[in-house]
């Protein structure tokens, strides 16, 4: 039996490699430049797998230039990259990562949350500038994190590790979901529901954790801003467009908000001018960006793509309904 081709558009780590290169040929992408689309295209035409990043669409051109293609397996556990229908359509398995980086991506959404609110990214320019002439009573005073209120949009597993390491810093949670969760859950997380207005205006600082849906796209806008406090932070770790970033700016720009600390963006890897200013920490979408975390993401992604080829159910499956029998 010739063993499944399959295409990775990064080289991965050691781990997920082993796992790849003992079941199937794998053609890598060892390139610091990303593949281009015409690389990936001519590349995918005689592949079996596909294992991608955030940044591949894999959408119905794709898979028409990929006649073979039976799974494409995303290293994120966000996949709006993918077109699942269109997957499903042409009896594509699409799988994602969920689950890994949870806490990984909750320990940066508290990264970001204190560098806004206690003012690291001027202090350490400060402090590398040669312009720092020592202590100074009212030298960068920023704001509290203890004993504020955090709220949290989106409490899924991500948003619900966020909510624990709340409880260090003796926090208020409130929470915001489309579906409000059982309150023993609620009780276990000391986690309050609100609705998302309610939630605007009593929080300290609102961290968002939903995935990019037709529902949750410009969820952050003017009207939502001018729920805020003008003393509040906004924090994103989920994906940039649930931010409209025109409607962020001149929130910031009037002081509707006090600030905000940002990892995803509407038009990655491009950033809004206007928010390039002091109170914005900024950062290139690296939430989920520890070695062990990433590693544990790709070789998710390679289980998935050998799974499929052994005959067996892929672990992460967002399409089951590709594999029931015709
Ligand atoms: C990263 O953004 C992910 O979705 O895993």
């Amino acid at each position: 039996m010739p063993r499944p081709k399959v295409l990775a558009t990064r080289p991965l780590f050691p781990a997920a490699q082993k796992i790849l290169n003992a079941n199937c040929e794998v053609d890598y992408w060892t390139l610091p430049e990303r593949i281009s689309k015409e690389e990936l295209f001519r590349r995918i035409q005689d592949k079996d797998g596909l294992v991608c990043l955030l940044t591949e669409k894999v959408n119905e051109e794709l898979l028409a230039a990929a006649p073979k293609l039976r799974i494409a397996a995303n290293v994120a556990v966000g996949y709006d990259n993918i077109t699942v229908a269109d997957c499903t359509k042409r009896r594509v398995v699409a799988t994602n990562t969920p689950g890994v980086l949870d806490e990984t991506t909750a320990d940066f959404a508290w990264t970001l949350l204190m560098a806004v609110a206690r003012r690291l990214g001027e202090g350490e320019a400060l402090a590398r500038s040669g312009e720092w002439k020592g202590w100074d009573l009212d030298q960068l005073v920023g704001a509290d994190v203890w004993g504020k209120t955090i709220g949290l949009v989106g409490f899924g597993r991500i948003g619900r590790a966020v909510a624990r390491r709340a409880a260090g810093f003796q926090m208020k949670v409130i929470y915001y979901d489309s579906v409000r969760v059982p309150l023993d859950v609620e009780r276990g997380f000391h986690a309050e529901f609100r609705d998302l207005s309610a939630l605007l205006h009593e929080a300290d600082f609102v961290s968002v954790h939903v995935p990019l849906l037709p529902e949750t796209a410009g969820l952050f806008n003017a009207k939502t801003f001018s729920q805020m406090k003008p003393t509040a932070f906004l924090i994103n770790t989920s994906r940039g467009p649930v931010i409209d970033e025109e409607a962020l700016v001149e929130a910031l720009e009037s002081k509707t908000i006090a600030g905000a600390a940002l990892d995803v963006y509407e038009k990655e890897p491009v950033i809004h001018p206007g928010l390039k200013r002091p109170n914005v920490v900024l950062a290139p979408h690296i939430a989920s960006a520890s070695l062990e975390t990433r590693t544990k993401m790709a070789c998710m992604a390679a289980e998935n793509v050998v799974a499929l080829f052994k005959g067996q159910r892929p672990p992460n499956i967002l399409n089951p309904e590709v594999l029931k029998a015709n």
